[in-house]
């Protein structure tokens, strides 16, 4: 990580003042801590001082250590140690921080700070032209199963390509960044699985044997199957679509299980229809009791729904499904 210092005496304006809002902001958060401990409101106000002015100032630390009646050195540690504080002008924009952390510098963080250095500018906290844009490499930002990620200003944009990346900044670029929904940017449900689940996928929690009666031996067998790894291989996934099927009219699929089914990305009853023995042993190993797979058929079941609907169903069945 760069070296953290204060702007050039240049660009540092002569005073800072809270505006009358965030003056009084800054009274009652400091009234909420215990008469003697009035710096811990040091990172909230520092904070708001830079929502104000765009970056920390000098005269801003200045400010707020004296408000919070501390030594100027302790505020000047905070505001220089934690990278959410810029403590030089950025981009009025966007300023894109990005992970370039191992997790992140292995799942192509170096790509990201390419996109950076040719849509804005070649250094690290210089402005474009425009004064719109800026960017720089942060360390880890807490968001590493969802490597490589960036943070513009308090929100993340996470599981990115570099084309994504450029599209975010032409975005904020173009005054819209606001229409750019933050985090997974892959259609991940926050940082669960892409590919759906791989454990804690059983239908139930599984019911414990009566430990007290139980020797150590019973207990063994008794163990919970639904923890065991699965025979048989698991069925090709997919990314949720934006219109799915209703699994639960399949017969043997209630509520708890359809979502199991969509948590290891299936969705459509075509994708049950082409089920083979060793997919539906791997399934079947997900669920609490065994064998209703094959038992209820729903491989048959899900071919009549996916080929002509509850009419196709009844067609075959002589009955309208669940
Ligand atoms: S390594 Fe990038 S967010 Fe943690």
């Amino acid at each position: 990580m760069s070296v953290r210092r204060l702007a050039d005496d240049a660009v540092q304006p002569d005073g800072f003042s809270f505006s009358r809002d965030n003056a009084a902001w800054a009274k009652s958060t400091i009234e909420k801590y215990p008469k003697g401990r009035e710096q811990s409101a040091v990172i909230p106000l520092l904070m708001r001082a830079q929502e104000q002015d765009g970056w920390v100032t000098k005269a801003a630390i200045e400010a707020v250590a004296d408000m919070l009646g501390m030594p100027l050195i302790r505020a000047l540690e905070v505001a220089t140690f934690y990278t959410q504080f810029q403590l030089k002008p950025v981009g009025t924009r966007a300023h894109v921080q990005v992970c370039g952390t191992t997790p992140c510098m292995l799942r192509g963080s170096e790509d990201l700070i390419r996109v950076c250095k040719d849509k804005i500018a070649a250094e690290p906290l210089q402005t474009n032209e425009a004064g719109t844009l800026s960017w720089e490499e942060v360390e880890c930002q807490g968001a590493c199963v969802n490597a490589p990620m960036v943070m513009i200003f308090k929100d993340t944009y996470e599981d990115l390509t570099p084309e994504q990346l450029a599209d975010i900044i032409d975005t904020f670029e173009a005054g819209n960044g606001g229409s750019v929904t933050p985090g997974p940017q892959n259609g991940r449900h926050l940082s669960a699985p892409i590919g759906g689940l791989t454990t804690l996928t059983a239908e139930d929690v599984p019911v414990r044997p009566k430990a007290a009666k139980k020797t150590r031996a019973k207990k063994a067998a008794a163990t919970d199957t639904a923890s065991e790894p699965s025979a048989g291989s698991r069925p090709q996934a997919m990314e949720k679509p934006d219109e799915i099927d209703d699994l639960k009219m399949i017969s043997g699929v209630g509520p708890k299980i359809e979502g199991m089914l969509h948590a290891i990305g299936i969705f459509k009853w075509e994708q049950i229809a082409k089920w083979d023995k060793a997919e539906r042993d791997w399934v079947d190993g997900q669920l609490k009791f065994k064998g209703r797979i094959d038992r209820d058929n729903w491989v048959k079941q899900a071919e009549a729904l996916a080929e002509g609907g509850v009419e196709e169903y009844v067609r075959v069945f002589g009955k309208k499904p669940r």
